[in-house]
């Protein structure tokens, strides 16, 4: 029998990487943060100068991508880029070069590389749709724009970065827009996913309800 996973897929500032870190916890599993790999690519991309249309050579950058996960840090080439790509500048540019299909096929043996004993939990865009489509539990949390925007300006804000709310929220939407429209692995739950509106849920509601799933079906 295969390795476990466990996907979260959402739009951003749902709280998927929050949820998918306290689940992998509880449960003892890795975790994987794949929008970091888009987010990290995206800054490579840009310290390098390298048109955010290059796709052949964003894909092949993609592939040979040279990033470390060390606890909450994020590593590239051994710098702490985890400041850096956490902004909603380098998210932008993320959802850029995520449309290119040469991109989300240099990503995918990298993020099929995180499988490993005793289990993953994986959040992102696709996880449950493309990344992981055998996956034994599979959710997908909403919850409003306003509702998003807010979320993502207080994590923000904990991480010292300023933002003005109601760009912010026009930046997700602007994003999440992106992501739902493109041809390469669009942003959609998968037909085996469970949907959780977390709009008017804490993050231990949204915890309990995704491990009684786990319980559930693993
Ligand atoms: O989740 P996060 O906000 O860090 O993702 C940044 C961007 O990376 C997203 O807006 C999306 O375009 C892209 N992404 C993706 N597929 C994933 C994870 C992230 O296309 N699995």
């Amino acid at each position: 029998t295969s390795i476990p996973v466990i996907t979260i897929d959402g739009p951003s500032g749902v709280g998927k990487g929050t949820t998918a870190r306290l689940v992998a916890e509880r449960l003892g599993w890795h975790l994987l943060d794949s929008g970091a790999l888009y987010r990290v690519l995206a800054h490579a991309a840009m310290e390098n100068d390298v048109p955010l249309d290059a796709e052949a050579h964003l894909g092949q950058m993609a592939e040979r991508l040279g990033v470390r996960f060390e606890g909450e840090k994020v590593l590239l080439e051994g710098r702490d880029v985890s400041g850096q790509i956490r902004t909603e500048a380098c998210g932008g540019v993320a959802s850029q070069v995520a449309a290119l299909p040469a991109v989300r096929a240099g990503l995918l043996r990298l993020q099929k590389d995180f499988r490993q004993p005793p289990g993953l939990v994986a959040d992102g865009r696709d996880m449950g749709t493309e990344v992981f489509p055998d996956a034994q539990v599979k959710v997908f949390l909403t919850a409003t724009p306003a509702e998003r925007a807010r979320r993502r300006h207080k994590q923000l804000k904990e991480k010292g970065i300023d933002a003005n709310v109601s760009e912010l929220e026009s930046a997700i939407a602007e994003r999440d827009r992106r992501d739902a429209e493109r041809k390469a692995s669009p942003l959609k739950p998968a037909d085996d996913a469970v949907e959780i509106d977390t709009t008017d849920k804490s993050i231990p509601v949204v915890l309990d309800l995704v491990l009684s799933l786990v319980e559930e079906k693993t």
